[in-house]
């Protein structure tokens, strides 16, 4: 192996450690940082992903109220929850579980948020905001990408080329902004990129996030270059694995993040730090 390993998880828990002094601080002033989780349904990895983010708000000090209701929910049941959170003054982010029940409009829900208060970073005011450079909730998964370059002394990117694998609103798009507000010439490359190993042999930086096992594979690597899986994907054996061929690409980059323990911590931690900031900002 030559890469060097990005430990996400020992990052995270050093945010997550400066996140609680700061709650602890606001918390004195009678001003305890609250996160409002709301959960529709029963899918299994949403479970898992609310009671993740649930318990680290509670280790950093973060109050935390959960909401869970049953898949029959009304949008109209949900969007008037909505509205009374965006009205509580003792919560400073709101955070609705995605996937939504199929007869619930996602994107009506995630505009009915208060800017102020989605700390999710989905509202299209937080990506228009990221896209002019404003001010504004950055989503929480790119946000500790650039943490985890960040640790690794890549906080500009001036003269380096970042290649980002996928398109979504949630990563991929968010992604290539951050980059380029690093300096970064960006190239996205998605399921319509005529020849992906093309692309990919030119980057110094990679973020893989597809969602789809072995995206990335040692022959698509230039040598040194660091390479960033987001993917969370489960191989033959149900063993939870990456975008990135990781044995494979650990061979020849020169800095590589793991699944698990990689990228998914840090977007917990970046969810605390942008519902902190939040808490912050109202009690000034
Ligand atoms: N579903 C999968 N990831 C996320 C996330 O980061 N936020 C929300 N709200 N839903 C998700």
């Amino acid at each position: 192996m030559t890469a060097q390993l990005i430990d996400g998880l020992a990052l995270s828990k050093a945010t997550r450690a400066q996140v609680a002094q700061r709650a602890a601080a606001l918390t004195a002033q009678g001003r305890q940082p609250g996160l409002a989780v709301i959960l529709v349904g029963d899918n299994p990895a949403s479970q898992v992903y609310v009671r993740n983010k649930v318990k680290a708000c509670e280790e950093a000090g973060i109050r935390s109220v959960l909401e869970k209701y049953e898949a029959s929910m009304t949008e109209a049941e949900l969007l008037a929850r909505v509205e009374a959170l965006n009205n509580d003054p003792a919560i400073h982010g709101i955070l609705v579980q995605l996937p939504l029940p199929k007869h619930i409009d996602d994107h009506k829900v995630i505009e009915s948020i208060s800017p102020a208060k989605d700390v999710d970073g989905f509202h299209v005011a937080s990506a228009g905001a990221l896209m002019v450079g404003e001010p504004g909730f950055k989503a929480c998964t790119p946000y500790g990408c650039m943490k985890m370059l960040e640790s690794i002394g890549m906080a500009n990117l001036k003269g380096k080329h970042a290649v980002v694998i996928g398109r979504s609103n949630i990563v991929g798009k968010p992604m290539a902004m951050m980059l380029l507000a690093a300096n970064a010439t960006v190239t996205v490359c998605h399921s319509g990129t005529a020849d992906l190993g093309a692309m990919t042999r030119q980057a110094d930086v990679i973020v893989a996030a597809v969602g789809k096992r072995n995206v990335l594979t040692v022959d698509m690597v230039k040598p040194g270059a660091v390479v960033i899986d987001v993917g969370m994907n489960r191989n033959d054996e149900g063993k939870l694995c990456g975008d990135v061929d990781f044995d494979g690409v650990k061979e020849v980059a020169g800095w590589i993040t793991p699944v698990p323990g990689g990228v998914g911590p840090m977007t917990i931690a970046m969810l605390l730090v942008n519902t902190l900031e939040s808490a912050e900002r109202a009690a000034k």
